[in-house]
């Protein structure tokens, strides 16, 4: 088995190539990722990086896999719910009455299989959002945006949904196993493939959601991010991250905190 080495040249060249396969830079992802490889390559067998990344190449499979690892893609509705009926009872009417208007910017940025952004839509339109503005979604895998455009979920992804959001916007046909989001709501989202690292960001956002993806970032990649993050903001708008994060430095960033977990900017 080659070296264990982070730093190896044989990583690095694993690395080069991946990016060059994928468009996904390792260099930005924690160590974990350097382990999970080797735990993959011991699975299939691979004698060195080079025999498993031609192993990735010819096999969507194993390039699936291996995505997998980068891409963890667990969520749920309203996950962290303080959170999100903060969002609606108080940050989004203030940005309404703020704004003057019921045209909102809102951004899910990391939304899996969309979870996070349906459950924005939803309080859009419990607070009466326009929907000529859809939410924003965004997420670097493929796979995991054409399950959110299905809408199609269990009833475990929906425990925190209150019983008459659940009625008045979903759709079950098996009593209540799964449930389908309704079209007035998949109509107030808009999904698009991006790398949040790799991609540069629109800006203007009233709202941005960034939770529970940057952790599998080094620091240095977070910090770039969280610049990108401020300058996509609009003034006055708000910026939420996942209940385990915390941005250090905010202030030299520019963001002011506005509660656990949540940041503006003047
Ligand atoms: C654990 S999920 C978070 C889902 C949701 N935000 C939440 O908190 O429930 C992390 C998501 O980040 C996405 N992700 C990882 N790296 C990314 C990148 N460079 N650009 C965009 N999305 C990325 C993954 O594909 C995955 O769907």
């Amino acid at each position: 088995m080659e070296e264990r080495n982070y730093n190896s040249p044989g990583y690095t060249m694993f690395k080069q190539n991946f990016k060059r396969l994928s468009g996904i830079d390792l260099n930005s992802y924690k160590d974990q990722i350097h382990r999970r490889t080797h735990e993959l390559m011991a699975r299939w067998g691979a004698k060195n990086y080079d025999e498993y990344f031609a192993m990735m190449k010819n096999d969507e499979k194993k390039l699936r896999e291996f995505l997998d690892h980068l891409t963890i893609n667990v969520s749920e509705f309203f996950r962290n719910d303080s959170q999100w009926w903060k969002l609606r009872d108080k940050i989004i009417p203030e940005l309404i009455s703020k704004r003057g208007t019921k045209r909102l910017k809102l951004w899910s940025a990391g939304c899996a299989t969309g979870e996070e952004p349906y459950s924005l839509a939803i309080l859009s339109a419990v607070c009466g959002l326009d929907t000529m503005n859809p939410v924003l979604a965004g997420d670097i895998d493929q796979g995991a945006i054409a399950t959110a455009q299905k809408a199609n979920y269990r009833k475990a992804q929906l425990l925190n949904v209150p019983k008459d959001y659940l009625a008045k916007y979903f759709t079950t046909t098996d009593n209540g196993e799964t449930y389908t989001v309704n079209q007035d709501i998949k109509r107030r989202v808009s999904f698009k493939r991006f790398n949040m690292i790799e991609d540069n960001f629109n800006s203007g956002f009233d709202i941005i959601l960034c939770r529970n993806v940057v952790i599998y970032f080094t620091n240095e990649t977070k910090a770039v991010l969280y610049e990108k993050f401020f300058r996509a903001l609009a003034p006055g708008g708000y910026f939420l991250v996942g209940s385990t994060e915390q941005i250090f430095g905010y202030q030299k960033i520019g963001f002011k905190t506005a509660g656990p977990f949540l940041y503006t900017k003047d």
